[in-house]
């Protein structure tokens, strides 16, 4: 198969700049592939809304900007930052052209919630659903172009390089060169490979490789991962951020129900045990700090009281407006017998979102030539060591309309590639020597195994030996794995397990390269910031 434009993902980033590029160039070919039904992302799951400056009355751009930078602790390249909130209203806009319906007061103004770190009130919503919203808008549009294939149920396998034509690519190769990717069609049970002039990587994060995430299955880092094989640069993996508050259910494994920030935003506050509001011994915003420093005092407290949970007092809030902003988290609490007006909700900390992936410039150019990489797999240099509230959907939207606009530049400047004649010189997938999987279980204890050990020795507080400890126990994994996919025919299974021991293999170097605690990243054997700020690059 060839295609003109070839988009991974369908969450934010793979959408809107699939709408985007469609809209352009409509004697064109767009693709988009996605491992399961079109719908199912991160981007669904979002609760607490989009960060923008919507008023220059009411709020300012230097207020975001500073929000972001406080929030990112250092790291944060200033100029991407100016970029994402400036330009992010625009992209907000469109959002709302294409059918997004966020909330609005009786007379007309947007409603605007507040989460951690941010200084104003500025998070457009749609109740504690936003994220549903933003894809069922999306996909609505994407149907109404005639030029966009949307294939789902195909899980990409790896990206197409010179590698594949038997050139020597390593990681000081400097022109690779993306010629499209090797699927893995679930409909027909057959590898096949799509040739592109373009690619877009908007594959998702990674929250899968703990064992509590907020995260659904599908975020288990494979664009990372195929990155690092293609021989792409990779940045900041150790910045991996917790969520303060997903909701405590002993026994649920997989995906967490989150708790939106904007609960906390709205007036909820954190108590332990012992009914105390302890927020305050560790932050002058107390229930408001950036989320590293709320989602460490939890972990604090539960390891002081040996608990599982803490909890959300939401009890002396307005019980109406309540219902109105969190219609969802109202009826999921009620579904287990937690009602928010009498008792208070036990939460715990979840793996969220990654900071880190693969490195970007400021047009989503990746280092690898014709692949563009934007939302939760890019860095793009926003978050820096610590992701702001609701900047992640802004920030796919910014920089997929940025890989938009630098892809069609790419794409007219280099009509000269023939794909067909790519296409024959591409071998087929290889499956010489591969069998049927004998036993799952194979695959499913890894699992458990790699989920556990990031869990217990790559959390929220790390130390050298923990660090050193999952290495080696990573180092087993990947053998054992690594041998098991030589012998075995690929699936969806096998392959996030190894996509996922890549990526944990990325969070535990760049953990051991940083020397210090910062941002989401604290290590106990060096409390304290080194004076030299720098990025982890893989
Ligand atoms: P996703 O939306 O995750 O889409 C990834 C796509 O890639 C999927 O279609 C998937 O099938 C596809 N894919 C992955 N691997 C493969 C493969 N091998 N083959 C084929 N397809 C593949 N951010 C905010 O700014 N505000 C919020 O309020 C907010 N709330 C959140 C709440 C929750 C519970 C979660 C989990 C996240 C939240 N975030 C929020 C973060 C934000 O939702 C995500 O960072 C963002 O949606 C990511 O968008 P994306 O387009 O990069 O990836
Ligand atoms: C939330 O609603 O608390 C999540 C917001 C985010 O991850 O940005």
């Amino acid at each position: 198969m060839q295609t003109d434009f070839l988009v991974i993902g369908s969450g934010i980033a793979g959408l809107t700049y699939a709408l985007k590029v469609a809209h352009d160039c409509p004697d064109k070919t767009i693709t988009i592939l996605t491992k399961t039904q079109s719908d199912e992302t991160n981007t669904k799951y979002a609760q607490g809304g989009i960060a923008g400056v919507m008023d220059e009355e009411q709020d300012s751009f230097s207020k975001h900007v500073e929000d972001t930078l406080i929030a990112g602790d250092g790291l944060c390249d200033k100029h991407i930052v100016e970029i994402v909130v400036q330009e992010g209203v625009q992209r907000i806009k469109e959002l709302i052209d294409w059918g997004t319906n966020f909330d609005k007061e009786p007379g007309g103004d947007y409603k605007l919630g507040k989460e951690g770190g941010h200084s104003e009130y500025r998070i457009l919503h749609h109740k504690d659903i936003t994220g549903f919203e933003m894809e069922r808008a999306l996909l609505q549009a994407i149907k109404n172009c005639k030029n966009i294939n949307l294939i789902s149920h195909c899980f990409v396998l790896d990206i197409i390089t010179q590698h594949h034509l038997g050139y020597l690519v390593t990681k000081s190769t400097t022109d690779i060169e993306c010629y499209g990717v090797y699927v893995l069609n679930l409909a027909t049970k057959k590898i096949e490979k799509i040739i592109s002039r373009v690619t877009l990587l908007a594959s998702g994060g990674n929250g899968q490789v703990y064992r509590s995430t907020t995260n659904p299955s599908i975020a288990t880092g494979d664009g990372v991962a195929m990155m690092y094989r293609a021989k792409g640069r990779i940045e900041n993996m150790e910045f991996i951020q917790f969520h303060p508050t997903a909701l405590y259910e002993p026994g649920v494994r997989g995906q967490s129900f989150l708790i939106t920030e904007a609960v906390r935003g709205d007036g909820g506050i954190l108590r332990n045990q012992q009914g105390e509001a302890f927020m305050q011994r560790y932050d002058s915003r107390k229930d408001l700090a950036p989320r590293d420093i709320v989602a460490r005092a939890i972990d604090s407290e539960m390891k002081i009281n040996g608990t599982e949970y803490v909890y959300l007092d939401c009890r002396h809030m307005n019980q109406q407006k309540f219902l109105e902003h969190f219609p969802n988290i109202h009826a999921k609490c009620m579904s287990l017998g937690i009602d928010v007006s009498k008792d208070m909700i036990p939460v715990s900390p979840a793996a969220h979102y990654s900071c880190g992936g693969v490195k970007t410039d400021e047009w989503a150019r990746t280092s690898i030539n014709h692949l563009f990489a934007a939302g939760e797999c890019a860095c793009t240099g926003l978050h820096g060591a610590n992701r702001l509230a609701s900047n992640s959907l802004l920030e796919a939207m910014v920089f997929a309309h940025r890989a938009y606009k630098k892809s069609i530049e790419t794409f007219n400047n280099d009509t000269s590639k023939d794909l067909s004649t790519l296409e024959k010189a591409v071998p087929d997938w290889n499956a010489a020597g591969t069998t049927a999987p004998k036993e799952m279980i194979l695959i499913t204890q890894s699992l458990k195994e790699l989920k556990l050990l990031m869990s217990d020795y790559v959390g929220i507080v790390r130390n050298n030996e923990r660090l050193h400890r999952a290495n080696r126990r990573l180092d087993l994994l990947h053998e054992e794995t690594e041998k098991l996919y030589e012998k075995t025919e690929v699936s969806p299974q096998l392959c996030e397990l190894r996509n996922l021991i890549t990526v944990s293999y990325l969070i535990v170097k760049s953990a051991e390269f940083r020397k210090e605690s910062r941002g989401l990243h604290f290590n106990t054997d060096y409390p304290n910031q080194s004076p030299i700020l720098q990025n982890t690059i893989l």
